[in-house]
């Protein structure tokens, strides 16, 4: 497995690769690598002869108020297990190789940008796109792998990729969960034992709008309060937002039916932590 830092080095590598007309798979990260980073890089051994996985912190999508400085780390553990996964190439730029001085160029996906997490992240999906198009147009890759983890990420990246037709085709894979349902983040390192015992209540209130689907409740107001409630019987969690809405455009809908999307984003201590539900044609995906 090749690690490679700069542009130029990766630039001739692909040229290599796509000289041999190679299916290339990507996976984009910012590392401190789990499960569900894992579960894409299998999806592109699978499905692609190449896999290449970025990992770069990328400080265009860090508010200043936020974790970029203490975003978790570790270069090393990363790169053993990219090595047992046969992946073919680690793209690890510094933050000047992506970014020299005088950098301008930044790419936004208008509205979708600025619902949900874009609310309370402003700039956050500015970020995301812009470091995403930079390694599409680096990696060249036919497919790349992203988590409905970040559903948000996944819709808006969907419409960059549709809107500047970009010719790699975007694959969302689903949520890969601890055993005991919390959604696998890098930022779950920063959560005092307490607080991932709180933190059980996200996923709870997802089960919990799943059930009440099932029973054929459709109701997206009675469904939200449902989650609220259950939510703030939790004092260690503030609800940043809980939301029902249509999965194409990401606006609110008052009915679950077609594909949909619950989403919540919420505080556990200082942790702000991300997760959801889909309704894709009438079946549950968790
Ligand atoms: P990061 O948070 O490192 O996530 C990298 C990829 O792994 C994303 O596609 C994310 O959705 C996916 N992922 C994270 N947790 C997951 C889980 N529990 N199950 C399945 N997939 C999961 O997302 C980013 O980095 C960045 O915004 C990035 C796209 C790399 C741009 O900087």
């Amino acid at each position: 497995m090749m690690v490679i830092n700069t542009i130029n080095e990766l630039k001739e590598k692909i040229r290599f690769w796509k000289d041999q007309s190679k299916q290339i798979g990507f996976v984009a990260t910012m590392g401190y690598l789990h499960e569900g980073h894992l579960s894409l890089v299998r999806e592109s051994k699978r499905s692609s002869e190449i896999t290449v996985v970025s990992i770069f912190v990328n400080p265009k999508q860090f508010g200043p108020q936020e974790d970029y400085n203490f975003y978790p780390r570790d270069l090393n553990r990363d790169r053993n297990l990219l090595e047992k996964e046969g992946v073919d190439l680690v793209f690890h730029p510094s933050v000047e190789e992506m970014y020299p001085d005088h950098y301008r160029t930044y790419v936004e996906v208008e509205e979708l940008q600025d619902k949900l997490c874009g609310k309370s992240r402003p700039g956050h999906f500015r970020g995301v796109c812009t470091v995403v198009l930079k390694l599409l147009n680096l990696v060249q890759p036919d497919e790349a792998y992203f988590g409905w983890k970040d559903a948000q990420q996944v819709v808006i990246l969907q419409k960059m990729v549709k809107d500047l037709n970009i010719p790699t085709k975007v694959v969302p894979l689903p949520i890969v969960r601890d055993n005991d349902g919390l959604a696998l983040s890098s930022r779950n390192t920063y959560l005092k034992p307490q607080e991932r015992q709180a933190a059980l209540v996200l996923n709870k209130s997802l089960d919990l709008a799943a059930r009440l689907f099932s029973q054929g409740v459709k109701d997206a107001s009675l469904i939200k309060q449902k989650m609220v409630e259950l939510i703030s019987t939790e004092p260690l969690v503030r609800i940043d937002y809980v939301e029902i809405i249509d999965l194409q455009n990401l606006n609110n809908i008052d009915k679950l039916e077609g594909d949909a999307l619950i989403t919540l984003a919420a505080y556990v201590g200082r942790t702000r932590l991300i997760d959801n539900i889909r309704f894709i044609s009438g079946g549950i995906e968790k």
